[in-house]
């Protein structure tokens, strides 16, 4: 990429508490919402010997928001850190607006990674600084910007988590539905194009969930972002995200909107989505012969059967 992607920034502002999760969703899209933003082929990475991603191929839509899904261990982390260019792969390309992200001088790498907001596993904040400071970090750390501009940055991303009230307190004094949305309001202080939310539901209350979920959706779409959401809640999922990947053993299994992954009936989506224990992700670990880790002649134990690698 030569140049980085101009920003389009349609900052309407709205209190997220007046947006409703819909699921009338397709009046909010624009003409354009169907153009990939994102274009993953031929994905493969090796990670330590073990084979994360075998010709992984997924698009990921403008201006929608995209849910990545799959058992824990299978490489979604991963793939954020592909797409910001972190993490080269083995092999394949990542096409962000066209440009092969693996191919990227440094750079244009930071030019892209500008453009990128990441809500990270456990909100990550800085304990030692204030909520204030915490969401300001980014615009300190890059940019040379005059303390007044800082600071209404900060307070209008603040409003729009609606944590202005909350900018002087301490990390350690805010609930963990909290510590997300300041971590949320954090990623987006420099109006990102695109938003990697990784495992942002994880520990909350049902209240804090539906918070962090209506925030999602508001801030797709009042700010025009491209959203990416790695998580394994699927009944959260399917309250906000326009469409579905499940990803597994490398590669992906499933890919739809999640009424239509709710319907599936391939093996993947009826264990990843009816949470059934057994299935393509075996219930037991590969083991050698039970009979044998038991100290009995072979095959005494084989109503257990050995089980296979997955797919
Ligand atoms: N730097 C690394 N070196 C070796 N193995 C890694 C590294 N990073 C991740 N892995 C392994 O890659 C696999 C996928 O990890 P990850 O992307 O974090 O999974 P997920 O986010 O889907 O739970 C895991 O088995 C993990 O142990
Ligand atoms: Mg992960």
């Amino acid at each position: 990429m030569a140049a980085a992607p101009p920003l389009r920034l349609r900052w309407r502002f709205v209190q997220p508490d007046r947006i409703d999760v819909s699921d009338d969703r397709a009046q909010a899209r624009t003409p354009h919402a169907a153009d990939a933003l994102i274009e993953v082929r031929g994905l493969r990475t090796v990670l330590g010997g073990k084979v994360i991603f075998d010709g992984l191929e997924l698009d990921i839509p403008r201006g929608r928001i995209t849910a990545v899904m799959g058992p824990s261990g299978t490489g979604k982390t991963t793939l954020l850190r592909h797409i910001t260019g972190q993490l080269r792969p083995d092999a394949g390309s990542i096409r962000i607006d066209g440009a092969d992200v693996t191919a990227l001088p440094r750079h244009a790498l930071f030019a892209l990674r500008e453009k990128i907001g990441y809500l990270f596993q456990n909100s990550a904040l800085l304990t030692d600084f204030s909520v204030f400071e915490n969401v300001a970090f980014p615009l300190r750390q890059h940019l040379d910007l005059p303390e007044e501009l800082v600071r209404n940055l900060v307070l209008t991303k603040l409003q729009a988590v609606g944590l202005r009230g909350a900018a002087e307190l301490m990390p350690s004094e805010l609930s963990g539905g909290m510590a997300r949305r300041v971590a949320l309001a954090r990623a987006i202080v420099r109006d990102p194009t695109l938003i990697l939310y990784d495992e942002p539901f994880v520990g909350l209350d049902p209240i804090a969930l539906n918070q962090v979920l209506k925030l999602i959706r508001t801030l797709n779409d009042t700010l025009g972002i491209t959203s990416i959401l790695v998580a394994h809640e699927f009944a959260a999922v399917a309250r906000v995200a326009d469409l579905v990947y499940l990803i597994a053993g490398g590669k992906v299994v499933a890919r739809g909107t999640p009424a239509e992954l709710t319907r599936g009936d391939s093996a993947w989506t009826r264990q990843f989505f009816g949470g059934e224990a057994d299935g393509p992700v075996p219930f037991q670990y590969p083991a050698r012969d039970y009979a044998a880790d038991l100290g009995f002649p072979a095959g005494a134990a084989s109503s257990t059967p050995h089980t296979e690698p997955r797919p």
